[in-house]
């Protein structure tokens, strides 16, 4: 039986951890989850009587670590929710975030050199930093913010 291979990264995280466990419902489905557990947690990972996943840890922001996993499983559809998160931490730790960059960048080009179908990924509305106009419009309001968390997010957007 072929498999749709899906991989979700921050898969121990809450939005990926919480799809990672409606997916493996699908028992065609074959959901590969890396994480690196900075906020995530292995206790939400899904339920161990099912047999068609599998948690690798990771860090998607190193070639090394990622590279090596898009070349065993040859993924159909890639959900890519690995983010520093969380207004603390993005502010102390800026650099952390912008190696941020280098994860999207792991993702965008490995997922194009193994002929992945999809590729889903997580925005934030902290992209348009302070309203400058209400209710706020996904095309006409300007993308403002100068957080390091927000500047992140509108590269993986304009890439
Ligand atoms: N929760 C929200 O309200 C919200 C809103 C907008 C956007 N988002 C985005 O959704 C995604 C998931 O957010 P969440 O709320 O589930 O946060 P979360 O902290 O629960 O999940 C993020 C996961 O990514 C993992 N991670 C971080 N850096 C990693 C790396 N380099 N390699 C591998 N794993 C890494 C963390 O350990 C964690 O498990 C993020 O991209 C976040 O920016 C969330």
């Amino acid at each position: 039986m072929s498999f749709v291979k899906i991989l979700i990264t921050g898969g121990a995280g809450n939005i990926g951890a919480s799809l990672a466990r409606k997916f493996v419902e699908n028992k065609n489905y074959f959901v590969v989850i890396v994480d690196n557990l900075l906020t995530g947690d292995t206790e939400k990972l899904p339920d161990s009587q099912h047999n068609n996943w599998k948690f690798i840890k990771a860090d998607v922001n190193n070639y090394k670590d990622i590279a090596p996993i898009f070349g065993k499983y040859h993924f159909d559809f890639v959900f890519h929710y690995a983010a520093v998160v969380g207004v603390k931490r993005t502010l102390d730790n800026p650099l952390m975030v912008f190696d941020d960059i280098d994860g999207i960048s792991n993702i965008l080009s490995l997922a194009k050199n193994t002929d992945v179908k999809r590729i889903f990924y997580s925005s934030s509305s902290e992209v348009y930093g302070e309203p400058v106009e209400f209710p706020q419009h996904e095309i006409t309001t300007p993308l403002n913010s100068k957080l390091p968390y927000a500047i992140v997010k509108i590269l993986q957007r304009v890439w």
